[in-house]
Formats: structure tokens, sequence, C-alpha cells
């Protein structure tokens, strides 16, 4: 569905001096320095997918999405959706997908949220029958009619993000792109977005490629993630694959009776505190099981739990912290 080849974007800013000075002889002089925002990057997403799309600040995420949905125009590489190239096939291809960004809104903010969805009903040329088939397919994840004949202005942060994705799906698009959605969300509306995304993945078969920094948000929706640092590709995969390879360790807490916690050869203590002791291990050299009837030998023990390594630690790890 989606092919990425080679893809990179340099931007080019001049960089300002500070104070009146540094913006007066920015005026006269032409330097200007090149980011690399994205370098070389190639991937190919199947259609129907859902792929989270993760990286730390500034990683290029953003700049990958605008180049993926037509926006921006690569510097150097290819995106095909569909097997149609984005640059030189736009019109056509941008009605085969859906942007949002979290944190610009594509409604237009002197209408009602109704009036805007007409306006793209028009734009796209969508039939009635389309239109309101998928307003009440919207309406059972999202509970749109509600809010329909609000103005976007009053909307709040939830509802305008609702309008956001219904509008994105209005022309039916094979492939969604989302840049940050749950960005600033309240618990319930970021509940209904990832209903949203579950719902249209699975009923309308849209491939969805999701950029997030909440970790719930790929957990709970994503099989794949591709992680991004510095534009440059650092892992595409399978999650559960990529946390047991980049991660192969639990963590296992032990309560002790008294304050004096024991040190075993197979596991490292990575915390102590009190009575509680925090060891890490590595599943291939041991089990949870052994190390506790082990270390209730040396000490007695109250209570265990145990810790597995999760998405927090890949970004962790991944993003070289
Ligand atoms: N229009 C622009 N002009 C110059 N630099 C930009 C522009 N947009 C983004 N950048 C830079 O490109 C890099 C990647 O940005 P972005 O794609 O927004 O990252 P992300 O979405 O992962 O946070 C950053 O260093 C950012 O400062
Ligand atoms: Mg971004």
């Amino acid at each position: 569905m989606i092919d990425v080849q080679n893809l990179c974007k340099d931007y080019t800013f001049k960089r300002k001096e500070p104070g009146i000075r540094g913006a007066v002889k920015s005026l006269f002089t032409n330097k200007r320095e090149l980011i690399h925002a994205v370098r070389d990057l190639s991937f190919h997403i199947d259609a129907g997918e859902i792929v989270g799309f993760i990286g730390p600040n500034g990683a290029g995420k953003s700049t990958t999405i605008k180049m993926m949905s037509g926006i921006l125009t690569p510097t150097k590489g290819s995106v095909l959706i569909g097997g149609e190239d984005i640059t030189r096939h736009r019109k056509e291809v941008v009605r085969n997908i859906g942007v949002v960004f979290g944190q610009r809104s594509q409604l237009n903010w002197d209408l009602r949220l109704g009036e805007s969805f007409e306006l793209l009903k028009h734009i796209y040329r969508i039939k009635q029958s389309d239109y309101e088939e998928t307003l009440d397919v919207m309406d059972s994840i999202l509970g749109i009619k509600e809010i329909i004949d609000k103005p976007v202005r009053q909307m709040s942060l939830g509802q305008r993000v609702k309008g956001d994705l219904v509008a994105s799906m209005l022309h039916s698009p094979s492939v969604l792109f989302l840049d940050e959605p749950t960005i600033g969300l309240d618990v319930s509306s970021k509940y209904a977005l990832r209903k949203f995304i579950k719902e249209i993945n699975e009923v309308r078969k849209t491939t969805v490629i999701l950029t997030t920094h909440d970790l719930g948000d790929i957990q709970e929706l994503c099989e794949r993630i591709i992680i991004i640092n510095h534009g440059v590709m650092m892992e595409d995969g399978n999650l559960s694959q990529i946390i047991d390879r980049i991660a192969p360790f639990k963590t296992l807490v032990v309560e002790y009776y008294d304050e004096i916690a024991p040190d075993h050869p197979s596991c490292e203590m990575i915390e102590h505190d009190g009575n509680i002791a925090k060891y890490k291990f590595m599943k291939n050299d041991t089990t949870a099981a052994d190390l506790i009837a082990e270390l209730s030998k040396l000490r007695p023990i109250r209570d265990v739990s145990i810790e597995e390594a999760g998405i927090d630690d890949i970004i962790r790890i991944a993003y070289g912290e």
C-alpha cells in the first residue's frame, strides 16, 4: 500500500543571532544552514496495517508524514501510495489518503462542524448516500452528531479532534495519517480516538500510520512500530519481538521482612529501598520462579511481583538515554 524509498528531506534556514544587531546582520548575510531532517528512510507498509511511528522530538516524524501525505516534497527519494508516486500524481493520490494533525485543525473555525463537512463533501464530490453512511458510522464510534451543529470555535480540544477525524474519513481514504492525534486529550477522548482507529481499521480496512508519544496508544493499537531518531531508521518490526530483542529482561520486585536484601549471581540488584529490593534478570539466564526460590533461602520473603520490560524501556534504549 505504501512504499517509501530512500526518502530524504533537508531544510535550509537562516540562523538569527540574538538581539537587534543580530536581526540587522541577518538581513545582510545570506548564510544559510542545512538540517538533514529525514535521511534515507525506506520501508513498506501493507494494506490494513496499523503502524506506530515513534521517536523523540525533532526526530523527523512529522516531516516524514508530510512527505508521505503530499504536503511536502522530498529532497530525495520517493513515496508510492497504492503504486502511484505521490509527487507525480499528487491530486489522484491525495484522494486516497486522509491526514490529521493533533496540533492543527483542517476545520474552518467560523463554521459549524456540519458546515465544514458539507464543504468537504463538495470539494471531494462525495455522493450523498456515501456521505450519510460515513456520518452514521462515525456517529456510532465518536458520537459526532451530538456536536455537528456546534461552531468549531466553541469546541473543546477533544470535540475538535473528533471533528477532524471524521473530516479526514469523509472521502473514505484507504490510508490515514495521524500525527500526534492524542496530544493534550483527556482520558475519555483518548479512549474514543483509540476506538476510532481500531474500528476504521477493522471495518473499513483503513491502513493507519500513527505518530504518538503516548506509549499506551502504541501498546493498544500497533503490532508494528518504526522508530526513528535524527531522521534515521532505528527499528522497524513487530513490537513484542523488538521488546524481546532490545530489552530481554524482567524486573523482580521482592519485599523482605527486614531491610537486609541479599545479592544473587544470576541477577543484578538495581534498587534497594527499605524492605524492598528490585532485581533485573535476563529472560534467557534464569526464571523468576528459580530466583524467588533461591532468594527465599537467603532471607525470608514477604511478597514478590514481576515487571516486564515494556515499550518505555525500548524507547529509552533506542533513544540512547
Ligand atoms: N519548516 C522547517 N524549517 C526548518 N527546519 C525544520 C522545519 N520543520 C522541521 N524542521 C526541523 O527538522 C527536524 C525534524 O522535525 P519534525 O519532522 O517536526 O520532527 P518530529 O515530528 O519528529 O518532532 C527538527 O530538527 C526540526 O527543527
Ligand atoms: Mg512532530
